[in-house]
């Protein structure tokens, strides 16, 4: 039962859990540095919402909890901006040969400027200009209160309860010294890397994808309910203010944005300041050279004249400042002719739909291809041979096609099919029911697969085979000599220098190797010395490399790391692989059918038998303790009306799954398993198939327990200590650190207490290293905490 009123204690924890939550969001979101683990950010999230459910005189409007609130009934309310939401002029580039023709117009609102102020060479606040939707945050008393979008300047959307979905939006203002009312203004984007995961999942799942990230932006924000924008990942920058009230601001505008970062606002990295045209333009080349490796979409800079004062004397023609202007990069989108529709085989043999083009500049680079997806989005844009298009980049990611210009089709075109075989092994094209993509059933018949599948298993980040590119990998397979990685480590020299004579008389061409007389093979000796450094390889790498579809670098540290061997991730049934952080179904299926099939477990043995070893194998994590037992495997059997409470319920009273069967229905019920939930049970266990994967499960999760270091409590040489690290280090990172002290027992805590047992502190420590020299707990440097866990046998 809640109750009404808080305990002191309740009320000053939940004030601690706020505010270190509220850090955490800080670090994250400003600083770029974060300083806790997403597992424990949840717990604390999970302690004070648990909080807050008891007593209900500790709900607070801007607790971090209540960042997801009630769903918009009929559209938005209008909010009157206080003071208008401007627009900025553009300058575009110009022709021309020196600087001052091409940017013409910088030049000429730099110089008004200057005859205007009656000064040489002003300063100016340089900006990227972010590409999103723009809005206003309103802050009394230093508390989020309302934000609107910028709508028509003078009147926008009240969309409060979605920005406050957005973490990087502080509820509550940091620091000391906030104006009583403030409006700060700045821009609500979608990173890149978001907006890409978005559209893949979108594809996937046969929905509309979105156009770009601006628009993934602004439609986030308009959605009436709020929990649909809280799993958009949504980026906010600052980059202006409205009203100030009962307050301050210092007289320029870049140490403006300082103190908005004090107070909790993240300011983009790249803001700087910058002197007269030639400064400006030093900065407009500087960013546009970085464009396409941010992490989010930019299409301009923006220059503002860094004194308000000036700012004032300038004045403003119409709806735009004279003291601000935007300076546009070229358009990243262009207008060109489809020449053909191609089908592209990828690794695991999805087929892509690629338009070839008649090539055109794109913000720079010449393109002659686009990605078109897949067959459902070819249908969707409705894509032809013989029709103009836009094509976009973004970044780096690959050219894509953006739509098709209607007023342009010539007559008698036809709409496209995706073909029925593979283009490259003939093999039939499938559809996966519910899947958006096509793949090529031939598997490693494939060609196309193989290669692929080769230049992947070599690449840098996976094994790393220096020296075996794409052209080498396609002639190994064009002439049969390599058809799975495992044959790549029985390549001999001999063999490097036969492919190289074949490729020659294909090519017909006088073989390189026998032109000057005598037979060259240093390379061929490089490459079989690559391959054989490639064998000294680690866990992660090794399991990125095999190819698995779904399987990036991350969920294969994930598993090296929770698992800790090859054995246990080649041997472990999909329900225990999903009980792993980050690992969802689609996932631990997708990993436990490759596992399955009887050819790839053999290209793994002969892997191991070639000598290919992991110097980073070990035991599964100890943390893997709480998350194995009867209830996870019946959780994931997702039994109808079976809900978390019954499964831990039978998971307390039966130790084993043949305990829990041969109970039976009847004693599940006395146990205190509803009547429904039990019948649907035991109608699931009659199934001798589930049943089956059940006991699988069961067995791989008794190895792994099995396989766990010892828990003897005082075994653990650092039980009981508690540490906290802090700054910056050089050899380890703090997660790493974290994860190694805590296997030896000890507690690594966010804050430094008088029951601390000692600080670890890397570079630029802060508070943390003052709060324990002021509470005289011993501080440690990163050298001892390396020599401490290499004395007890965790050295990094
Ligand atoms: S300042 C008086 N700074 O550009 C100037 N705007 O055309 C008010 N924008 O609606 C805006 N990045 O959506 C400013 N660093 C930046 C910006 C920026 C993007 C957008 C914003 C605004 C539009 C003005």
């Amino acid at each position: 039962m809640p109750q009404p009123i808080a305990p002191p204690e309740a009320v000053e924890r939940a004030e601690i859990l706020r505010r270190r939550i509220e850090d955490a969001n800080y670090r994250y979101h400003v600083l770029d540095e974060p300083d806790i683990a997403d597992a424990d950010y949840d717990r604390l999230m999970r302690e004070l919402e648990a909080l807050e459910a008891q007593y209900t005189d500790l709900a607070s409007d801007d607790s971090p909890t209540r960042r997801v609130g009630a769903r918009a009934t009929g559209g938005f309310a209008e909010v009157v901006h206080a003071v208008p939401m401007l627009s900025l002029g553009n300058a575009f580039e110009q022709d021309g040969d020196t600087d001052r023709e091409k940017y013409r117009e910088v030049a000429d609102f730099e110089r008004r400027i200057e005859q205007t102020l009656d000064r040489k060479a002003p300063v100016f606040s340089v900006e990227p200009k972010l590409d999103g939707l723009a809005i206003s945050l309103r802050y009394e008393d230093g508390v989020f209160v309302q934000g609107a979008t910028r709508g028509d300047g003078a009147v926008g959307e009240d969309v409060t309860a979605n920005l406050r979905t957005v973490k990087a939006i502080p509820l509550r203002l940091r620091g000391t010294g906030w104006p009583r009312v403030l409006e700060v203004r700045g821009e609500v984007i979608m990173p890149r890397a978001a907006f890409e995961v978005f559209n893949e999942r979108a594809r996937a799942a046969g929905e509309k994808p979105l156009a770009n990230p601006r628009n993934g932006a602004a439609g986030s924000l308009r959605q009436l309910d709020p929990a649909v924008t809280a799993k958009r990942p949504l980026a906010f920058f600052a980059y202006a203010v409205g009203r100030v009230e009962g307050g301050e601001l210092p007289d320029t505008h870049s140490a403006t944005l300082a103190k908005l970062r004090d107070w909790g606002f993240p300011v983009s990295p790249e803001v700087d300041t910058a002197t007269g045209f030639d400064g400006l333009i030093a900065y407009f080349r500087r960013i546009g050279e970085k464009r396409n490796s941010l992490p989010y979409d930019i299409d301009g800079v923006v220059y503002k004249l860094d004194d308000y004062a000036g700012q004032q004397e300038m004045g403003f023609v119409s709806r735009a400042p004279r003291w601000a202007i935007a300076h546009k990069y070229p358009a990243q989108e262009q207008t060109t002719k489809v020449e053909a529709i191609e089908i592209q085989i990828g690794r695991t043999g999805a087929a892509t739909p690629v338009a070839r083009l008649t090539p055109v500049q794109v913000g720079g680079v010449t393109v002659t291809n686009a990605t078109l997806h897949n067959a459902d989005q070819v249908a969707r844009l409705d894509v032809r041979i013989g029709d103009s298009v836009i094509v976009r980049r973004a970044g780096d990611v690959i050219p894509e096609v953006a739509r098709v210009v209607m007023e342009r089709r010539p007559a008698n075109t036809v709409p496209w099919k995706m073909p029925s075989t593979c283009p490259v092994c003939g093999s039939e094209l499938l559809r996966e029911e519910g899947a958006a993509a096509y793949r090529c059933s031939g598997g490693l018949i494939c060609a196309a697969q193989r290669k692929e599948a080769l230049i992947h298993f070599a690449s840098r980040r996976a094994m790393d085979i220096d020296g075996l590119g794409d052209r080498f990998v396609d002639a190994l397979v064009e002439f049969d000599m390599v058809h799975t990685p495992a044959d790549l480590y029985a390549l001999t020299v001999e063999s490097f220098v036969r492919m190289k004579a074949l490729a020659d008389e294909r090519d017909g061409s006088i073989p390189e190797t026998v032109k000057q007389g005598r037979i060259a093979t240093k390379w061929a000796e490089n490459l079989v010395a690559s391959i054989e450094a490639s064998k000294r390889s680690t866990l992660p790498r090794f399991l990125f490399a095999l190819g698995i579809m779904h399987i990036g670098e991350s969920t294969a540290k994930t598993l090296a790391t929770w698992l800790g061997s090859l054995e246990h991730v080649r041997h472990t049934p999909a329900p225990v692989l999903r009980v792993l952080p980050d690992i969802g179904d689609e996932v631990a299926t997708s990993i436990a059918a490759f596992f399955e099939q009887e050819g790839n477990q053999a290209v793994v043995d002969k892997l191991l038998a070639a000598g290919v070893v992991f110097a980073d194998e070990g035991a599964p994590s100890p943390k893997l303790r709480d998350r194995l037992g009867l209830d996870v495997l019946l959780d994931a059997a997702k039994v109808p009306k079976l809900g978390p409470k019954s499964t831990a319920t039978l998971a307390k009273h039966y130790d084993s799954l043949d305990a829990l069967v041969k109970a039976g229905e009847h004693q599940w019920i006395v146990a205190g398993v509803p009547q429904a939930a039990a019948t649907n049970l035991a109608t699931y266990l009659a199934d001798a198939e589930h049943l089956a994967a059940l006991r699988d499960a069961d067995t791989a999760m008794r190895r792994l327990a099995a396989a766990l270091p010892a828990k003897a409590a005082s075994a653990l040489p650092l039980e009981g200590m508690t540490y906290v690290i802090t700054g910056t280090m050089e050899t380890l990172k703090r997660d790493d650190a974290t994860e190694r002290l805590e296997s030896l027992g000890a507690k690594v805590a966010g804050s430094v207490s008088k029951k601390t047992t000692g600080v670890f502190a890397g570079e630029a420590a802060g508070s943390k290293l003052d709060k324990a020299k002021e509470l005289g707990v011993p501080v440690h440097t990163e050298a001892d905490l390396v020599a401490l866990l290499t004395q007890h046998g965790v050295a990094p």
